[in-house]
């Protein structure tokens, strides 16, 4: 049987890794950096890995909101978007994972666009 995204993207450990790098990065890109200037970052890590690890496939451990309420009232850009994709796809790079497992992720953040720019 073919893996899960979950099982590809290294598990619970493989995405945690990968998360906490994402988060890195968004603090660091100057399109975003400052939209998480007042963020509790390692809570921020973890939330992002618990989303990323349910979406994927994974245990069912993500207890934080949903996409829409998140970024709600946050007027949020297509710029700002498409910065965040990119820190996506260098935090998957950055810890090995290959192009079939990157189109996977970027279709899936493609999916969550409507909840998340200028809602
Ligand atoms: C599909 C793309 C995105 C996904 C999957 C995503 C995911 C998440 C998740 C899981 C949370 C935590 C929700 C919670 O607190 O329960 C969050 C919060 C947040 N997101 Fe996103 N996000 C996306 C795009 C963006 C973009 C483009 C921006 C703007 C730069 C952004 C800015 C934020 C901010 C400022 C928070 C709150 C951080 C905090 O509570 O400290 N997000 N996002």
């Amino acid at each position: 049987m073919a893996q899960s995204l979950y099982e590809r993207l290294g598990g619970t450990d493989g995405i945690t890794s990968i998360a906490a790098d994402v988060v890195d990065n968004h603090a660091a890109n100057p399109e975003v950096g400052k939209r998480f200037a007042d963020s509790d970052i390692p809570a921020l890590k973890q939330k992002a890995a618990d989303f990323f690890i349910t979406g994927s496939g994974g245990p069912q451990v993500y207890e934080g909101k949903s996409m829409l309420d998140a970024h709600r009232g946050m007027n949020i850009s297509d710029e700002e978007f498409m910065a965040v994709v990119d820190d996506v796809m260098d935090a998957l790079a950055k810890n090995g994972i290959g192009e079939g497992e990157k189109a996977e992720v970027l279709y899936i953040f493609y999916q969550l666009r409507p909840d998340v720019v200028r809602v």
